[in-house]
């Protein structure tokens, strides 16, 4: 199962690159995931939004399907409700891309109906 969703997330590579032109860091760096999820784990976004982005301890649900890249950075910069907002100074704007990278990366589940074994 670990193995087939491993193969899910490196399909997402062209999308992750995609998500690192939006954000505006550039061509010549293109957003990782891979650094994206450091980047979620040390700034601590996992403690509320799940280490997964699934949400559900205090903050929401990121992932999958993260909201639209521009969404993403405004809220994330400007957030004055219960989540802290996080200044240039202390979160950059590529490990920002990063994190997006990261959080589009994460698969969707398996419907569970194409499970033959989930529903006899
Ligand atoms: C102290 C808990 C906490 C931490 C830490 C935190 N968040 Fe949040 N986050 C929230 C809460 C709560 C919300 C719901 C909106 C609100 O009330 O502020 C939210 C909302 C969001 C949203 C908006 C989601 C939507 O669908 O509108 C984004 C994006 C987000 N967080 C990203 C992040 C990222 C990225 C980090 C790490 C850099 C992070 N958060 C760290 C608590 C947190």
């Amino acid at each position: 199962m670990r193995f087939v969703r491993m193969h899910v997330a490196q399909a997402f590579g062209p999308a992750v690159v995609a998500a690192g032109l939006l954000l505006g860091c550039g061509g010549a760096f293109a957003a990782s995931a891979e650094k994206g999820k450091a980047a979620y784990v040390q700034n601590g976004c996992w403690q509320c939004h799940g280490t997964q982005g699934q949400g559900g301890i205090a903050g929401l649900k990121l992932a999958p399907d993260p909201i639209a890249a521009e969404a993403f950075t405004a809220f994330v910069r400007g957030s004055n409700r219960l989540m802290p907002p996080y200044q240039e100074a202390i979160l950059s704007n590529d490990d920002l891309a990063d994190i997006y990278a990261y959080l589009q990366s994460i698969p969707k589940p398996v419907d569970y109906k194409t499970i033959p074994l989930l529903n006899q």
